[in-house]
């Protein structure tokens, strides 16, 4: 590392909350001959996409919505939702998601946590918090980019969604996708990454790399809340931070 990625890098750390250097050599050699990363570009997967599904008669076929109303016909579409059974499972409402319309960053979540069945808005709780000083750090602001998750109701006690529930409502988080035409997407933790990419190697596998996805390049890393739990994994973050930075260029 030269002095100014030295900078760059104690700037993130701190703006993150990092508030020392640890004196574990086991922790100095975390990473040492692990695998870097290649190029920008290089390892690219191709992931199979799916088909977009318009909302249904939402504008007249001479008429082609803005972003912004698109996305309104979609959460129109959702309503009050009963097509799956969190609706029974004591969520309060549905977390659409938020952020600029043609947005060409956007993170992409696991499911609402309590804080966000509470205001309705995603990653709003510890580990939003957390993200918003990600999206910062990269010189962004929460309102550049677009936030949502895979699916869009609190699942009871954070339990992990099941199977029936991310197919009833991932083709929502496609619509989203398809209509916002983000340049980036940043899969948020294993579940997200895994969701989107079809697959189920884990999250340690999949980081470091770029993915081809629905006309998007998908960057997967670690869930902020796993941050929270394992502070040394923000060195990480912030590599896959970087390759974002330098996508959206
Ligand atoms: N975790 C998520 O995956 N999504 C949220 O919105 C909040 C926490």
């Amino acid at each position: 590392m030269d002095r100014d990625q030295v900078a760059e890098h104690l700037k993130f750390a701190s703006e993150l909350g990092v508030a020392g250097v640890s004196r574990d050599p086991a922790w100095r050699e975390r990473g040492v001959g692990r695998e870097r990363p290649g190029p920008v570009g290089d390892g690219l997967q191709t992931v199979p996409t799916q088909g977009t599904v318009p909302p249904p008669g939402a504008f007249p076929l001479h008429m082609s919505p803005s972003p912004a109303e698109g996305l309104t016909a979609v959460r129109t579409e959702i309503g009050d939702c009963t097509r799956c059974k969190l609706h029974g499972l004591g969520r309060r409402q549905i977390v659409f998601g938020v952020g600029s319309p043609t947005a060409d960053l956007m993170f992409v979540g696991e499911a609402p946590g309590h804080d966000e069945d509470v205001q309705g808005i995603p990653f709003v709780g510890r580990a939003g918090q957390l993200l918003t000083k990600i999206i910062e750090a990269i010189g962004l602001k929460r309102e550049d980019v677009y936030i949502a998750n895979v699916i869009k109701c609190r699942p009871p006690e954070n339990r992990n969604p099941e199977r029936d529930e991310v197919e009833t409502c991932e083709p929502f988080l496609f619509q989203q996708i398809d209509i916002i035409k983000p340049k980036v997407i940043v899969a948020l933790g294993k579940f997200g990454a895994q969701t989107l990419l079809r697959t189920l190697d884990p999250i340690s596998r999949l980081r470091g790399r770029v993915y081809e996805y629905r006309g998007a390049k998908l960057v997967p890393t670690f869930h902020p809340a796993y941050l929270l739990r394992n502070p040394s994994s923000k060195r990480e973050v912030w590599e896959d931070m970087k390759l974002v930075r330098t996508l959206l260029k």
